[in-house]
């Protein structure tokens, strides 16, 4: 049977795979990389624990087989990456520090189709161009707001990759420590609370890089309209609208790009 991933990428239905790992669930789903939208159902499996290197690539290749999908395939880490190997480990077993994950998916998947980018550089990539960014020109920073922050930074719609804006340093403390989800529930910060830290957060980031907009992801997005109207630095921001479902598309459209710009070659 031949993957849709596979078929020509001039064809109007062009669909794509990308897998989503994160500290508690791997997630993976077919994408429609017309719409941005999953076709058809994700699939969840929890994270193994100790997540290793070896215990997560066999859980990324079980979600591909479950979907029969032989195509390309986008793999996101809550890592920096760099040319497929991952530089960091953020809420995964620290033994990912200089893995070549590329390579080890390849194996697991048993072909050589296989991106792995940052998780936040995936839902960058996906709301940027499916999501709350799109048809947006200039300077787009997406922050995933979460157990840390993550971050993406697009210019026209180009990814500048691994940006790790969440380990910034903002009036003595790391970011994230200052604003990330995790700080408002351990010290049960209110909304108001919580909103002036991500305010000087984001103050920090807009007079270093101008952004035209800044896209708020991670869980607490959904909430948008009780923290985002209390923002009070200069750029706007919206919230994300693929919701927990950026990463996996972002993964799949990443992919596949590669993979045709491969075909081109
Ligand atoms: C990590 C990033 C990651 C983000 C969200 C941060 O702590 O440094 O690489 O994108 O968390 O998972």
């Amino acid at each position: 049977m031949t993957q849709p991933g596979s078929e020509s990428t001039t064809t109007s239905t062009r669909h794509g795979f990308g897998v989503d790992v994160g500290g508690s669930g791997i997630k993976g789903g077919i994408v429609d990389l017309v719409t941005g939208e999953l076709v058809g159902d994700r699939y969840k499996i929890e994270t193994p624990q100790p997540s290793t290197p070896e215990a997560v690539a066999a859980v990324v290749a079980s979600i591909a087989q479950r979907f029969e999908w032989t195509g390309p395939v986008g793999v996101t880490l809550p890592a920096v990456v760099t040319g497929g190997i991952a530089r960091s480990a953020a809420n995964i077993d620290k033994s990912w520090i200089d893995t070549d994950a590329r390579a080890l998916f390849a194996r697991a998947l048993g072909h050589e189709n296989v991106v792995v980018l940052n998780d936040a550089d995936a839902a960058g990539v996906a709301e940027d161009r499916y999501g709350a960014g799109k048809g947006r020109s200039g300077v787009v920073v997406l922050l995933t707001f979460g157990t840390g922050i993550g971050s993406a930074i697009l210019h026209d719609g180009v990814l500048l990759p691994n940006t790790e804006l969440g380990h910034m340093e903002v009036g003595g403390k790391e970011a994230e420590h200052r604003a990330a989800s995790s700080v408002k529930e351990t010290k049960e910060l209110s909304y108001k609370e919580w909103a002036k830290e991500v305010s000087r957060v984001l103050e920090t980031f807009e007079a270093l890089l101008w952004p035209d907009l800044f896209i708020a992801g991670g869980g607490i997005s959904r909430k948008s309209e009780k923290w985002i109207p209390l923002l009070t630095n200069r750029t706007p921001v919206v919230a994300a609208t693929l919701q927990n479902a950026a990463g996996i598309v972002g993964a799949a459209l990443f992919a596949d790009t590669a993979a045709a710009s491969e075909q081109a070659r």
